[in-house]
């Protein structure tokens, strides 16, 4: 693949500047991707985290790391080979899931909204401000949205996959975001975060609130954070 080499970091630059210019975002914030730091290695045991794993609504007024972030993002669409296989299973590979944040609290970043781009395992910026109070308002008013420091918003574009698929491809969409939130979930565990995927809201509003490209569908919420009684 063709890609886009700078100093702090490898971007996948087609995908990106696609994407971007679909966000309404110029080149230049194409360049300022943010690598993101190896994902924490916690040690603790996969049979541990299936048992100890519950959704979690309420959390701390604590921020979480870029290192905890890092490990969210990779559990969820991290390249794990080198020929670009990802940590979730994906249909014939065409990978049609694309993870945003909205950060609030999170180490070293300020609050706004980021794209994950996997191949350069980096954060690339897409617009300034916490949007949290916004989402929640998408969300039914679902107060875990905003006293989370991060929001992971899963997305989708179907046509990565029904293209190759027909209409059979957009069951399988809905069933790779199983797969990239149970990551999130059992990786939230191991660290001693909390996280719920939250299916209710309003997709145009989630949409509007991250500026998502036209053909994006939002798929899952997933507040993370500190839980409040830990
Ligand atoms: C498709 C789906 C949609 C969900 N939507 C929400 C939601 O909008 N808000 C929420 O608080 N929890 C939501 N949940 C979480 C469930 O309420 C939760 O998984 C269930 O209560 C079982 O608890 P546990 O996850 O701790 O085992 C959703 C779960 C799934 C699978």
């Amino acid at each position: 693949m063709l890609r886009y080499r700078k100093s702090n970091g490898i971007v996948s630059f087609p995908l990106l500047f696609v994407l971007l210019m679909g966000c309404g975002a110029s080149q230049a914030q194409v360049l300022s991707a943010i690598p993101l730091p190896e994902p924490l290695v916690t040690g603790v045991t996969i049979e541990e985290t299936i048992q100890d794993r519950r959704s979690i609504r309420n959390y701390s007024d604590s921020w979480i790391t870029l290192e905890e972030l890092s490990g969210i993002l990779f559990a969820a669409q991290g390249v794990t080979s080198p020929t670009g296989f990802r940590a979730a299973p994906s249909a014939g590979a065409t990978y049609p899931l694309f993870i945003f944040v909205a950060v609030s609290r999170v180490d070293s970043l300020l609050a706004g909204t980021y794209l994950y781009d996997p191949n350069a395992h980096a954060l690339v910026p897409l617009a300034e401000g916490d949007r949290l109070a916004e989402l929640e308002q998408a969300a039914l008013g679902q107060s875990c949205i905003s006293s989370a420091p991060a929001v992971i918003v899963i997305s989708a574009d179907f046509s990565r996959t029904t293209s190759v698929y027909g209409e059979r491809g957009e069951s399988y969409v809905y069933i790779e975001v199983g797969h990239a939130a149970q990551n999130i979930y059992l990786t939230c565990t191991a660290m001693g975060l909390g996280t719920v995927a939250v299916g209710a809201f309003h997709d145009n509003r989630v949409a509007e609130v991250l500026e998502l490209p036209d053909d994006f569908i939002p798929l899952y919420l997933m507040p993370v954070g500190e839980p409040a009684d830990s």
